[in-house]
């Protein structure tokens, strides 16, 4: 794992983004998997940016995106189908049919995830995962103690993880308990990961993941056995490493 620490979340974001467009330079026909949460926000700014001023195309990418909260409408405006239409989808030129999500109001769940699983292998796999972490380490919504072999499935939300996106919603109350992720085997599936962290919020869980044990109370730990992941993180969500000196040189 090559781990890039960054001034600030400004600088992250642009990194972030020209990652995300040297590999559709590299293969026009990418298949991208997704993040939401506010970290890739300014990463997806960006990428918009790119695609008005320098013509950066999205025409034949796929996306598969990461996770969605159970019962929640694409319509809502916290869902993340809203998210990435809203962020993204809309602004650029990624065509609808090559858009995969996780349909929150499903009613067969186990289907949904089984056929999303059988959608990422038809497509060929995900060529370059978008990650964000959360607080308690986790990646998409696998929570800590997910097994490192899991796959798309039905997940209750930690307590940490419901207070942390209270934010943005008009209270706690109305956070849903239970969403649809990808698995962690299935994240570790893609050829390349980038993994984004800002803010002091993030600084433990980066550090744990970085210096820490790998084990499934972290799941994010398990990125260190990736062949091709980078953690890009700025120097907030840095400070809790004790070796960030050395790893700043990239
Ligand atoms: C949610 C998402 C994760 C995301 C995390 C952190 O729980 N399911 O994919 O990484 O939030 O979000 P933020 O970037 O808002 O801190």
């Amino acid at each position: 794992m090559r781990l890039l620490i960054v001034e600030d979340y400004d600088e992250l974001s642009v990194r972030a983004a020209e990652m995300v467009a040297e590999a559709i330079a590299w293969k026009p026909n990418i298949v991208l998997g997704l993040a939401t949460g506010g970290t890739p926000g300014g990463c997806y700014r960006e990428l918009v940016r790119m695609h008005r001023e320098r013509g950066l195309s999205f025409a034949k990418v796929a996306t598969f995106n990461l996770d969605e909260y159970l019962r929640l409408p694409p319509s809502h405006v916290q869902s993340y189908r809203y998210y990435m239409d809203e962020n993204l989808f809309n602004l650029v030129d990624v065509k609808r049919e090559n858009i995969h999500f996780l349909d929150g109001l499903t009613m067969d769940p186990e289907r949904t995830c089984r056929e999303y699983e059988n959608a990422i292998k038809a497509s060929g796999g995900i060529d370059f995962q978008l990650l964000g972490i959360g607080s308690n380490g986790h990646i998409a919504f696998n929570e800590p103690s997910s097994s490192f072999q899991s796959r798309t499935r039905v997940i209750s939300l930690s307590e940490q993880t419901r207070n942390d996106n209270a934010r943005f919603f008009h209270s706690l109350d109305e956070v849903p308990r239970q969403a649809l992720t990808m698995g962690i085997a299935t994240i570790l599936e893609a050829r390349v990961i980038l993994l984004l962290a800002s803010g002091v919020g993030k600084a433990e869980a980066v550090a744990k993941s970085v210096e820490g044990s790998v084990t499934e109370m972290v799941p994010a730990s398990i990125l260190r056995t990736h062949i091709n992941c980078t953690m890009l993180v700025d120097r907030d969500a840095a400070v809790k490493l004790t070796m960030q000196s050395l790893s700043s040189q990239g």
